[in-house]
């Protein structure tokens, strides 16, 4: 997929990258569906290490500027619906990304056991469940609408806020 306006093009390719992310996480449970790995190893490791950035990092940057800016310009253009579920489904996500990020914290000092383990491999499962058909839904349904709607003027300044001074 590809799109003209560059803020859909750059949230297009954030959602790429969480779902390379999440698929990571499902390939390290299905690996260790039936042992307790070593927290030090060397990919789960690095699975860790990214996880405990990008959530309160680049993924809540990403959620708190589509609500802020982008369901805020759908409800003044007139649809107050898909930013209202939308945001409704970030406040499910939210909580599941922060107790996994919690339970790295705790496994990266103490290594896992049994029941550790059970837990990163539930709330990883359910960040998945979660944020993957999410990111989908929009790719799908949001960034065409906005796409569809947004003047280059406003493109301009979103372009602005969120890219160049982020870079
Ligand atoms: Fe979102
Ligand atoms: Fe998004």
């Amino acid at each position: 997929m590809q799109f003209q306006n560059r803020i859909c093009q750059k949230l297009f390719e954030e959602h790429a990258a969480v779902q390379a992310l999440l698929q990571r996480i499902e390939q390290t449970i299905a690996k260790h569906r039936n042992d307790v790995p070593d927290a030090k190893d060397p990919l789960l490791a690095k699975l860790m290490t990214d996880l405990a950035s990008e959530l309160p990092g680049e993924v809540e940057r990403h959620f708190a500027f589509e609500e802020a800016e982008l369901f805020s310009f759908l409800a003044t253009a007139g649809n107050v619906g898909i930013g209202n579920h939308l945001t409704y489904e970030h406040g499910v996500i939210r909580p599941i990304g922060l107790a996994l990020v919690k339970l790295i914290g705790e496994a990266r000092a103490q290594g896992f056991d049994a029941a550790r383990w059970a837990e990163f491999r539930k709330l990883g499962q359910q960040l998945s469940m979660s944020l993957g058909p999410h990111a989908h839904k929009e790719d799908m349904a949001l960034l065409p609408m906005l796409e569809d709607m947004m003047d280059a003027e406003k493109e301009a300044e979103l372009y602005e806020k969120y890219v160049l001074q982020h870079a």
